[in-house]
């Protein structure tokens, strides 16, 4: 089982997107079985893998959801719920959701807002111990979580809990300069934790070939000695009309647009080799 975080703290630059299409394309074109944690609070992942009546139907079944993992309910401060009479369910007992074929989901909640600002000692190891109590059982090939754009409890538990993170870019002049920061933050949490995450790579998203941004998005992560290794040789283009069908749980190896297509079928086949 090989677990994967797509991180950036730079906000909307495809974590969700690619999380969901590289989980998807994983199943389809390499017959793996796949996890995704939506561990983000805005649980945008979710929303591409469930519709919002699928959603609303599961959370009033009182179906399990990532709160379940992150909201143990035995302090009473550092619950968004009431204490509850019965004790929290056993990790392993946590039930997920089998959103398409080979693709299983624990749905995220937006309760997680409200959860950080509460008080949990040890919430960042939940993840880990999460996937060490389901080892036994489960078959995952790979475990994708989905981080938000935060350097937040979220994504310390997401780092904690993987053997590698993938690095969504967008080649503008913002988002290639924050990828330092990023870098020395996750360098942090693997010297606090005792961390041996790895990058399995950077991806340039939402790209127009031909225009100088890119072109100088390139030069500056070739030039640069930590990134030119680690960036990858796919890339994913910029298509208003994919991210318009994002919410139809329209995923890219059924995009129309054949280069979006071929796109994340090259990105997943390189991550697959960067982390074997
Ligand atoms: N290849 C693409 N072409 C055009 N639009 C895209 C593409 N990929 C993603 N988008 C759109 O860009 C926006 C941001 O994408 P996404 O939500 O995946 O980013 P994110 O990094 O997860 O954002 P956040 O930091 O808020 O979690 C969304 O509206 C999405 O539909
Ligand atoms: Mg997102």
């Amino acid at each position: 089982m090989k677990v994967i975080s797509l991180i950036n703290m730079k906000g909307g630059v495809g974590k969700t997107t690619l999380a969901v299409n590289i989980a998807d394309c994983l199943t389809r074109q390499h017959q793996a079985t796949v996890l995704m944690l939506d561990a983000d609070p805005q649980f945008n992942a979710t929303q591409c893998l469930m519709s919002p009546s699928e959603y609303v139907a599961h959370r009033q079944a009182g179906k399990d959801t990532m709160l379940e993992l992150f909201d143990r309910r035995r302090i009473k401060a550092s619950s968004v719920h009431a204490p509850a009479d019965v004790p929290p369910k056993k990790l392993n007992e946590i039930a997920v959701v089998e959103a398409r074929r080979n693709l299983f989901l624990l749905p995220g909640s937006l309760d997680l807002y409200r959860l950080e600002m509460a008080p949990g000692e040890g919430r960042e190891n939940r993840l880990k111990a999460y996937l060490s109590a389901i080892s036994g059982d489960s078959n995952y090939d790979f475990v994708i979580i989905d981080t938000p754009p935060t350097p937040s409890v979220w994504m310390t538990s997401a780092l904690i809990a993987s053997d590698y993170y993938l690095i969504p870019v967008r080649p503008d002049p913002l988002s290639l300069t924050g990828l330092d920061l990023l870098k020395s933050i996750v360098d942090d949490r693997k010297e606090n934790y005792g961390l041996a995450v790895k990058c399995a790579g950077v991806v340039l998203t939402m790209t127009r070939q031909g225009t100088n941004v890119l072109n100088d998005a390139k030069a500056y992560l070739y030039g640069d000695n930590y990134w030119k290794d680690r960036l990858l040789t796919a890339e994913i283009p910029s298509r208003v009309k994919f991210a318009e069908q994002q919410l139809d749980n329209i995923f890219m190896l059924d995009s129309d647009a054949s280069e979006m297509k071929s796109s994340i079928v090259k990105l997943t086949n390189e991550l697959v080799v960067r982390v074997s």
